[in-house]
């Protein structure tokens, strides 16, 4: 009968999660995680389509500036909001950041409404929104979440709340600076034509589609793997003139043939990072937004866009540089900071890294 089920039902996140726990022990605790994601996802999703409704009043901007300097949506801040609370109440988190996060929220050592917290064991990273200038447009948006493991030697002292930290017990605190290569899971959603959540725990990529019949996310694209050379180039490209030589050299020579693998590419971006690297993901491509004179660490962040998508790439056979270094290699030095990003298809992103190194 299971097997009968399964079959009309397909492989749901929940059943998924729970065979990974059975085989992987030590990652039992994913299972409440992925529990909340999977629910506030598919609350996301719902906000976003109704957004558009005369009935909703989610559209438009909330009327405050975040700390990236943004002109705040509302859909960023209940989005917020709404993952923060899913993520609150697994009990399983000590500290989270978001990009609509001035500094980190500490979910254990605070005088909020009591929480009951099983264990500080996880600290979570995300982009609730991101692409959220398309949202009005009803232009494809998503949410990005990576997940770290606290770092056991991090000792916090009880009454050390935020304020009378020392600074070793701040970085405890705020024990999110870390680099991709620590990064347990990261996922993605994607609300487009789909609602696709996509996610790896280390040993691939594998994509859930949200069956509305049955609301629940169900395996539509086990262990994805990226094209390895493509013909698609992903970039703003009003930035062009500004951006590091290697790359204008690269990307000249793709436009017109001359690129290693010999194919004349075309050009996709929707100026939503999640929309853009999920096209990427499947067609193939090099999505990025690098550096360039006026933002010489491009515009993306490391911690909650630059990293989780950048394991969630190489889970599935891609390549994520700066044009000098691995994304998931760099430590953060704060929440925020800025990332330069090329990431797609192995064999061009090698072309890039080449460009850059014959550039010295
Ligand atoms: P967010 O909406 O979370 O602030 O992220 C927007 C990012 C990313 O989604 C996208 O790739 C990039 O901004 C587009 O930037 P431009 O509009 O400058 O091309
Ligand atoms: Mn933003
Ligand atoms: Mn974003
Ligand atoms: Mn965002």
């Amino acid at each position: 009968v299971l097997d009968e089920v399964c079959e009309t039902t397909g492989v749901t996140l929940k059943r998924y999660m729970n065979e990974v726990a059975i085989l992987n022990p030590e990652m039992t605790e994913l299972v409440t995680l992925f529990g909340a994601i999977d629910t506030a996802c598919k609350a996301i999703s719902n906000l976003v389509k109704r957004s558009q409704l005369p009935s909703s009043e989610t559209l438009g901007y909330q009327g405050e500036i975040n700390v990236q300097g943004e002109d705040q949506k509302k859909l960023d801040v209940i989005t917020n909001d709404l993952l923060k609370r899913a993520l609150r109440f697994t009990g399983r988190i000590g500290v989270l950041a978001s990009e609509e996060e001035d500094v980190p929220v500490d979910l254990v050592n605070t005088e909020k409404e009591a929480v009951y917290t099983e264990t500080d064991k996880y600290v979570c990273v995300f982009d609730p929104l991101d692409g959220s200038s398309n949202v009005d447009a009803g232009i494809p948006t998503g949410t990005i979440i990576g997940i770290y493991e606290h770092d056991e030697n991090c000792s916090i002292d009880e009454e050390c709340v935020g304020v009378d930290c020392s600074a070793a017990e701040l970085k405890c605190l705020t024990n999110t600076l870390q680099p991709g290569t620590n990064l347990v899971a990261a996922a993605y959603c994607l609300y487009s034509s789909s609602t696709f959540l996509v996610l790896t725990l280390g040993a691939g990529t594998y994509g859930f589609t949200l069956d509305e019949n049955l609301g629940e996310f169900v395996l539509s694209h086990p262990d994805m793997k990226i094209p390895e050379t493509s013909s698609i180039i992903s970039f703003n490209e009003a930035n062009t003139h500004m951006w590091d030589e290697p790359l204008q050299e690269v990307v000249g020579k793709w436009k017109t043939g001359k690129g290693k693998s010999g194919k004349s590419f075309s050009s996709r971006y929707i100026g939503s990072m999640v929309g853009d690297v999920h096209r990427t993901l499947l067609y193939g491509g090099v999505f990025g937004y690098p550096g360039d004179t006026k933002n010489p660490n491009g515009k993306l962040r490391l911690l909650y866009e630059g990293a989780p998508m950048s394991f969630i790439m190489e889970q599935a056979g891609g390549a994520s540089t700066t044009g000098t270094q691995r994304v998931m290699e760099i430590t953060p030095e704060f929440v925020h900071q800025r990332v330069p990003i090329i990431m797609g298809s192995k064999n061009d992103i090698e072309e890039v890294i080449e460009a850059y190194k014959a550039a010295g």
